[in-house]
């Protein structure tokens, strides 16, 4: 794992968003795995910017979103779908029809699960898969203890996950307990992979990402294992525990 400490939020996004537009200039057919929540908001605002000033074009990439909430529809405001166009597609120019999010809609959960991990095998596999790492140490809605081995699939949330994703929520008991996510193993063949951390609730996930044991109990620790991971951490998710 290649580790690249900046010193604040901003510094974070714009290496970030550099990185993942020098991606699309090398290659713009690539494909291209994004996350949501907090912190990859500036790096989204940074890729609007640089496609605003002819920097960079996206109007031959492919988009895999990692995950999305079951039972939300695409324009609830708490959907990831609604996030992803508010936060970048509505302001660059993705073709539509090569955005794919997970259909937390679909009246069949588990085939939506094997026909979104057989799309992305269709496309070659992602390029480069942009992610965060949750407090517990999850990637995606990959949650403590998930499966090293799991492709695509329906996930439970993990009781921290819910509360600390209340605040997007008009109220706790709104933020639905179940989720579609990519897998660990999807994650993994990603040919590169980029993990973005900020704040000092990253630090002790951070930590055990990069130096604790590979466990289940630490889903992002699995990166270790992986070839080509770039890790972008800010001073206050590394000073603390590092
Ligand atoms: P956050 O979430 O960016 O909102 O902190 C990260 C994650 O859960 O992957």
């Amino acid at each position: 794992m290649r580790i690249i400490k900046v010193s604040n939020y901003e510094e974070m996004n714009d290496l970030a968003a550099h990185y993942i537009s020098s991606q699309v200039m090398l290659h713009p057919k690539s494909v291209l795995g994004f996350a949501t929540g907090s912190t990859p908001m500036g790096t989204y605002e940074k890729l609007r910017e640089l496609y605003r000033k002819n920097i960079v074009c996206f109007s031959q990439c492919t988009t895999f979103n990692l995950d999305e909430y079951i039972g939300l529809s695409k324009d609830n405001p708490q959907s990831y779908s609604y996030y992803m166009q508010s936060n970048l597609f509505d302001y660059v120019n993705f073709d539509r029809q090569k955005i794919h999010i997970p259909n937390g809609m679909s009246p069949d959960i588990k085939k939506e699960c094997l026909a979104y991990e057989a799309t992305i095998e269709k496309m070659g596999g992602i390029d480069l898969q942009l992610l965060g790492i949750g407090r517990n140490g999850h990637i995606g809605f990959n949650e403590p203890d998930v499966k090293f081995e799991a492709m695509t699939h329906e996930v439970i949330l993990d009781e921290g996950t819910i509360t600390a994703n209340a605040r997007f929520f008009p109220s706790i008991d709104e933020v639905p307990k179940r989720a579609i996510s990519m897998g660990l193993k999807s994650i993994m063949h990603a040919h590169k992979i980029l993990v973005l951390a900020s704040g000092e609730e990253k630090a002790e996930a951070v930590y055990n990402m990069v130096y604790g044991p590979v466990i289940p109990g630490v889903p992002a620790s699995v990166l270790q294992l992986h070839p080509d991971v770039v890790l972008i951490v800010d001073e206050t998710a590394w000073k603390s525990v590092c």
